[in-house]
């Protein structure tokens, strides 16, 4: 069955979805795109053209002109920022579409609870973009512990390094800097780690506390002389490692690209000039960022399970830790890193060697969330169309879960930082 897609936002995500959309003929077409940047819509009018949408591709400037056209498809992507998910998926559950919904849900927990509510009452399904489920990895880790060979779950850890450039270019420069205008940082970032833990304990929590601040972004670390932006001679500029003129490198490029529409084509002077007087060209200890650089959890679950997860700028991937009765496993970037393997599986007992496991790459490689992004598009279509919504890999009720875990620990959090 082919599923008809509209994309509400032509951003950064929704042209990745379209793209992915775009190389699965047989189960997408894409109708239509809404954004007020025409250049961006024409990225997805290209994906459009490689499927077999039965009516042309209609462009629009804005969700409201969408909306306006009534259901003109299947499947409406929501992917304009945080503080839209609200307004935008509920308008367009209303019309009758069924979602694919960025996370997160919305950016305080009464948007969340008013989106979830609203696909109850209209009997909408919603994919929430918790692309992490749908990675090898992940999928791997669920289905060892859903084999028993760990015994029961009783205790986890797990860390996410958000890694510092990612932190500076999205954080401190970025659209998810201040909490105020997106959503605090474990919901922004680790949203899809909260979907993690309670994915894997499948219980709901009973009691979450969590401490965190900004330590290194601020003001108070910027570099002797070094002017509001890096473009206005900065007397450090060959040492920082936080530089704004990286974005014209190859690497510095491709963070660019979710920011800059001509980040591929520009010139280092076109780049540099724009630089001059946009957000990714400020000094990062001179931006008006407060979401934190580290947060740590600890939480109790409905079956005793209890977990902890550290979100850090200061570290590269993330690593997992799970202790059962019968075993342990271990995995993440590190442990690629250093042992070439993804997961290292050990039973409790004496003469015992760890159980090396090494994941076939995904036909599509690791890009896009180590191959979650391609994942969570078969989903979509899988979920969508089996008879049994209750049989939903990923459903709006399970995503809430982990949105009520992060407001919490952000309550907790607040209230910490306040004693
Ligand atoms: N699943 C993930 O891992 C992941 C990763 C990054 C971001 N996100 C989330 O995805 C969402 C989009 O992020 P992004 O990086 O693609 O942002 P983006 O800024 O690139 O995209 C948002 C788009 O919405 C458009 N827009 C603004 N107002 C609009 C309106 N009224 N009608 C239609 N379009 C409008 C903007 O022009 C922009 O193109 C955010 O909620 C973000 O938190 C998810």
């Amino acid at each position: 069955m082919l599923l008809s897609l509209v994309f509400c936002g032509a951003g950064s995500r929704a042209r990745t979805y379209a793209g992915i959309a775009a190389e699965m003929p047989d189960r997408y077409a894409i109708a239509a795109a809404a954004d007020p940047v025409p250049a961006r819509v024409d990225i997805i009018r290209g994906h459009a053209a490689k499927t077999r949408a039965p009516a042309p591709f209609r462009a629009f400037d804005s969700a409201d002109a969408l909306f306006a056209a009534g259901k003109i498809g299947d499947v409406c992507v929501i992917g304009t920022q945080d503080a839209l998910h609200r307004a935008h998926a509920i308008r367009a559950m209303e019309l009758g579409y069924d979602l694919l919904l960025e996370k997160p849900i919305a950016p305080t927990l009464e948007d969340t609870e008013a989106v979830a509510a609203a696909a109850r009452r209209l009997g909408r399904r919603v994919v929430v973009c918790h692309v992490l489920r749908h990675t090898p990895f992940y999928s791997e880790v669920k289905r060892i512990l859903d084999s028993g060979e760990l015994g029961r779950l009783v205790s986890l850890n797990a860390l996410e390094g958000v890694q510092p450039w990612h932190q500076a270019h999205s954080f401190v420069r970025g659209h998810w800097s201040v909490a105020a205008k997106s959503s605090p940082m474990i919901l922004a970032k680790s949203c899809h780690d909260m979907d993690i833990l309670a994915w894997l304990v499948g219980a709901p929590h009973t009691e979450l506390s969590s401490h965190g601040s900004l330590t290194h972004f601020t003001a108070a670390n910027a570099p002797a002389g070094a002017p509001a932006r890096c473009t206005d001679g900065c007397p450090v500029a060959d040492t920082c490692r936080y530089n704004a003129a990286l974005y014209c490198r190859p690497e510095g490029r491709r963070w660019l690209g979710m920011v800059h529409d001509r980040a591929k084509d520009a010139t280092d002077a076109e780049i540099l000039d724009w630089l001059r007087t946009s957000p990714w060209g400020r000094c990062v200890y001179r931006c008006d960022n407060d979401v934190v650089d580290h947060q740590v959890l600890a939480a109790r679950f409905a079956n005793d399970v209890t977990a902890t997860f550290t979100m850090t700028a200061f570290d590269e991937g993330r690593h997992l830790e799970l202790f059962g009765t019968e075993g342990w496993l271990r995995g993440g970037s590190f442990i690629k890193k250093q042992l070439g393997c993804d997961l290292l599986v050990q039973r409790h007992g004496w003469g015992q060697e760890p159980r090396r496991i090494t994941l076939e790459e995904p036909k599509h490689g690791y890009a896009g969330h180590g191959g979650g992004d391609w994942g969570l598009m078969s989903t979509l279509h899988e979920d969508l169309t089996r008879a049994n919504p209750a049989e939903m890999r990923t459903s709006l009720e399970t995503s809430l879960q982990s949105h009520r875990m992060a407001f919490e620990a952000e309550r907790s959090r607040l209230q910490s930082r306040s004693r």
